[in-house]
């Protein structure tokens, strides 16, 4: 067993932060799978949805059960337009983004956008444009920044207790091939595990590093009989030049419950090592000595990690600030996972990023 130390032991960040308000007013543009989460965060953290816009009579009809009360509506115009409404979260699929950013701008509003922030680097680079030209905030729900391990591991490096990182590697084995063989989205979609899935993991790798990646190598595979239409194994490596190394290992296609969601930083000075979905890391670097030491919030608990991104956006509002996870800010993730998937089509080449 390691010695366990608390966050506030080391100096770190030990919790997700929080805006100084209490009280901000959100509307939700779009209700469907993940509107959940969003909601049960914003709720544990204080903020108030007061509006829902989604022309589907059956998100309208969780809306309603979720959130008694709740300012209805079928068109996002209607919602934007609220004077209740301060901020929006705009949680549709990514080919529904600029016309509701451009909307919810015209009314001054600041806007947090599900992930992915487009669905190409073109349109990613105009919505960051636009949030620039018009000097409102628009932010992107990585949300994995802010899970429990993720965060600590980044405070581990931020704090320089590992030294300078030069490798980050992600290895995630999973079964959503059978798992999610029959949703009508993500089991027909191309570049499942690029374009989907690894905005989430090209966005952590950046965030640890401290870096952009300015090429990517990338190749995918499939098995006899696998389900999805993508390719559900992937081998990727990112080069962040001066010698930092990403590396991902995803698979899907598991059919036994030996899952794994490993990670790990190395630097000159150290590593650390945690689980992509849990609540601890484990450190060894000059500070812990030849002993290992598991890092752990106090109480073990730790906030969803959706109110993560809307909390930094909401932070960098009251602080006029650019937020952390600003459209601009972003564009290197969806370039790298565009990349990635250029460099898996032409059978495993080095992409420029
Ligand atoms: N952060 C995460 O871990 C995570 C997990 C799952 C999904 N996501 C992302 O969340 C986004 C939404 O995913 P989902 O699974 O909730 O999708 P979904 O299809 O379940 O829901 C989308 C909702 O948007 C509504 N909608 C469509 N057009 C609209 C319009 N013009 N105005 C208002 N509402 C409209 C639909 O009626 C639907 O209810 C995607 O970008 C996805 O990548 C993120």
């Amino acid at each position: 067993m390691n010695r366990v130390l608390s966050p506030c032991e080391l100096g770190l960040v030990g919790a997700i932060p929080r805006p100084k308000r209490t009280d901000w007013r959100i509307g939700i543009i779009g209700f469907g799978g993940i509107a959940v989460s969003h909601v049960s965060a914003y709720r544990e953290a204080g903020w108030q949805v007061v509006a829902v816009a989604d022309p589907d009579p059956q998100a309208q009809a969780r809306a309603r059960a979720l959130l008694p009360g709740v300012r209805l509506y079928a068109a996002y115009q209607d919602l934007v337009a609220d004077l209740a409404v301060e901020v929006i979260a705009l949680l549709t699929q990514p080919t529904m983004r600029y016309p509701a950013v451009e909307a919810a701008f015209q009314n001054r509003k600041p806007v947090l956008t599900e992930k992915p922030l487009a669905v190409s680097a073109e349109e990613a680079e105009r919505l960051a444009a636009l949030s620039e030209r018009v000097g409102i905030p628009l932010a992107v729900s990585q949300n994995y920044r802010w899970n429990c391990a993720n965060f600590l591991a980044r405070e581990v490096i931020r704090k320089g207790l590992i030294g300078t990182p030069f490798y980050a590697g992600i290895e995630i084995q999973g079964g959503q091939d059978v798992e999610l063989a029959d949703h009508p989205f993500y089991s027909k979609c191309e570049g499942f595990l690029t374009l989907q899935w690894n905005n989430h993991l090209a966005d952590l790798l950046r965030c640890w590093l401290g870096r952009d990646p300015i090429r990517v190598l990338a190749c995918t595979r499939r098995m006899k009989g696998q389900n999805f239409r993508s390719d559900n194994l992937l081998l990727s490596v990112a080069d962040y030049g001066e010698g930092v190394t990403g590396h991902i290992i995803h698979s899907e296609l598991l059919r036994s419950a030996l899952r794994c969601a490993r990670c790990r930083v190395d630097g000159d000075g150290g590593s650390v090592v945690f689980d992509l979905y849990g609540m601890q890391v484990t450190l060894q670097c000059e500070r812990t000595g030849s002993e290992p030491c598991d890092i752990k919030p106090e109480g073990g608990v730790w906030a969803s990690s959706f109110s993560g991104p809307m909390g930094e956006l909401l932070r960098a509002i009251e602080e006029g600030r650019e937020p952390e996870t600003g459209a601009s800010r972003n564009l290197p993730t969806i370039r790298h996972v565009v990349a990635e998937e250029h460099s898996a089509r032409a059978g495993g080449v080095w992409k420029s990023v």
